[in-house]
């Protein structure tokens, strides 16, 4: 069968009939997920109390859904966050230093966020563009050949958010 006449309204159906209970409200719970972390920018366990009660789902089970996927939050975010590279050609490259920079910069950690919700720093593994090490993303901006000079751009334009 060629892709163009796969009828994918049928497809749907018959996925739809398969289904049980159980996995239609995994579905549900995860685009929960998706419209309470656009709205609160994490999962406040308050939302998810409600979602469980709404679904009918052990609050256990609204957890471990949840947790089962990486970008799904429990904590608050700031309103930046920045994830620094630590993959091995990002490492070779200093990666190491540049952390260690917005850990000074902010005075927060990795995992950390600051005070004033201004920024949350992570690290990541390889984000794919190894050829551009070391690189770091800003609120999903790829942003390669992080030097001194383009460190000290970045922190001014977070500090200006
Ligand atoms: S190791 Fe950093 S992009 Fe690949």
């Amino acid at each position: 069968m060629r892709v163009e006449d796969i009828d994918i309204d049928r497809a749907i159906g018959k996925i739809g009939e398969v289904l049980t209970e159980k996995q239609k409200k995994r579905g549900l719970l995860i685009h929960a997920f998706q419209q309470i972390q656009k709205e609160h920018n994490y999962l406040p366990e308050e939302e998810l109390k409600k979602l469980s009660k709404k679904l009918n789902v052990p609050l256990a089970d609204v957890y471990s859904t949840a947790s089962f996927y990486k970008h799904f939050y429990f904590n608050p975010r700031g309103r930046n966050v920045v994830s620094v590279c630590m993959g091995t050609a990002c490492h070779v490259r200093g990666a190491g230093k540049i952390l260690e920079s917005f850990s000074e910069e902010f005075g927060i950690k990795e995992g950390e966020t600051t005070e004033d919700m201004s920024l949350t720093l992570e690290t990541v593994g390889c984000v794919g563009c190894c050829g551009l090490a070391p690189v770091i993303t800003v609120n999903e901006e790829v942003i390669g050949e992080v030097t001194p000079k383009k460190f000290s751009e970045i922190v001014d334009n977070i500090r200006s958010k």
